[in-house]
């Protein structure tokens, strides 16, 4: 059947607190933005039988995605509805609500979070999400997950040359010796609204030279052919440092990863123009064998590898935001 379908994420909502300019720019996600209507989204109970019925397909790990997630009320509940299945749950946050969540997280069964955090500069970092949320805040959520053991924690950072290329090293800085493992993420075409051009793109390579001539960085082997990240530890040990080149080094060859929007429709890559519609089987079907069969349809016809193809006419349709989809 191909690629399994390993590691679902699922959008819990489209909406977030952060309008980071290359995700949500106000001007174009203000208050006349449409988001998605409440009688759309799916609840609890109609994401599980998703997560549920993605499990014969090879499904091991579910991460909670958004918007921001944990704009959505509850959150734990949802937590334990899917480690109850048996599976790894992990969060991707903004890190805005986490010093306030991150116990009740931990009680509800979250095994991990990674927080975004594109720069530790107030200002800088103000101006990037377009928010009043402090850094400080943020630091401190980062400190209570790892206190409540939702690790290894991770950051990861989303580096746009001529914006944030100085926080690169103070955010190695600031986590080495902390267990924290901070990511850089080369900034990518994904959605309609963030004007990529190939000249924002700062790739790895360049990075790790920069850091070279301050820290003493030594490549570590992937667990997994599919992980996103090539990490590097510090020689001394004292800390792990990522890198995600999705576009100096696409990892389409590999990708065992599904999304799941919050209005129920599946999406088998990132840069997808369109989702399969699964919220009527979701919220109608009674029989879960008949999700699962849609589910493999869907995921045994996909080819994607737009990271691969990104230079080719083929991938110059519109594409679903990020906010939208998750990341
Ligand atoms: P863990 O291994 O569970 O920690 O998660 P992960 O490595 O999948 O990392 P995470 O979800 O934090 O993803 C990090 C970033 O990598 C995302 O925010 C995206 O920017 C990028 N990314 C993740 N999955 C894909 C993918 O399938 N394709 C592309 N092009 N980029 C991806
Ligand atoms: N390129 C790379 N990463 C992005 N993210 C959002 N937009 C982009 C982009 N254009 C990241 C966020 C967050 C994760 C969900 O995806 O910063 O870490
Ligand atoms: Fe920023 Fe993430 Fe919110 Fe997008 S979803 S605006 S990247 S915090
Ligand atoms: Fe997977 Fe699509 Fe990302 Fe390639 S671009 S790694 S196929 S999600």
């Amino acid at each position: 059947m191909g690629r399994p379908l390993r590691d679902l994420r699922v959008s819990v909502t489209d909406r977030c607190n952060f309008r980071c300019r290359y995700c949500m720019p106000r001007e174009r996600f203000g208050k006349e933005h449409k988001f998605l209507p409440k009688r759309n989204i799916l609840s609890y109970e109609q994401i599980q039988k998703f997560v549920l019925a993605c499990k014969p397909l090879g499904l091991g790990k579910v991460r909670i995605t958004g918007g921001e997630p944990l704009l959505r009320r509850d959150l734990p509940k949802l937590v334990r509805q899917l480690s109850d299945l048996g599976l790894e749950i992990a969060l991707t946050t903004n890190g805005s609500f986490l010093k306030r969540e991150a116990e009740s997280l931990a009680e509800a069964g979250l095994d991990r979070v990674t927080i975004s955090l594109d720069a530790i500069d107030q200002d800088m970092h103000s101006r990037m999400t377009d928010s009043n949320v402090t850094v400080s805040d943020i630091l401190e959520g980062i400190e209570e997950a790892t206190s409540r053991g939702l690790g290894p924690v991770k950051v990861n950072c989303v580096v746009q040359r001529g914006v944030n290329e100085s926080q690169i090293p103070k955010l190695v800085r600031q986590f080495r010796g902390t267990g924290v493992i901070v990511r850089f993420i080369e900034f990518m075409d994904v959605g309609g609204t963030n004007g990529w051009t190939p000249g924002q793109v700062v790739p790895t390579s360049e990075i790790l030279d920069f850091l070279s001539k301050e820290f003493d960085l030594v490549p570590m082997m992937r667990d997994t052919p599919s992980d996103v990240a090539s990490r590097w530890v510090h020689s001394d040990g004292s800390g792990e440092v990522g890198f995600i080149s999705s576009v100096s080094q696409p990892f389409c060859g590999d990708c065992v990863r599904a999304r799941l929007s919050s209005d129920g429709k599946l999406f088998t890559c990132l840069f997808t123009t369109l989702g399969h519609d699964m919220s009527e089987l979701i919220r109608d079907g009674d029989d879960p064998s008949k999700l699962t069969e849609a589910i493999r349809e869907v995921w045994t016809r996909r080819s994607d590898r737009y990271s691969e193809d990104r230079s080719s006419d083929a991938v110059s349709l519109p594409r679903v935001e990020m906010s939208y989809i998750g990341g």
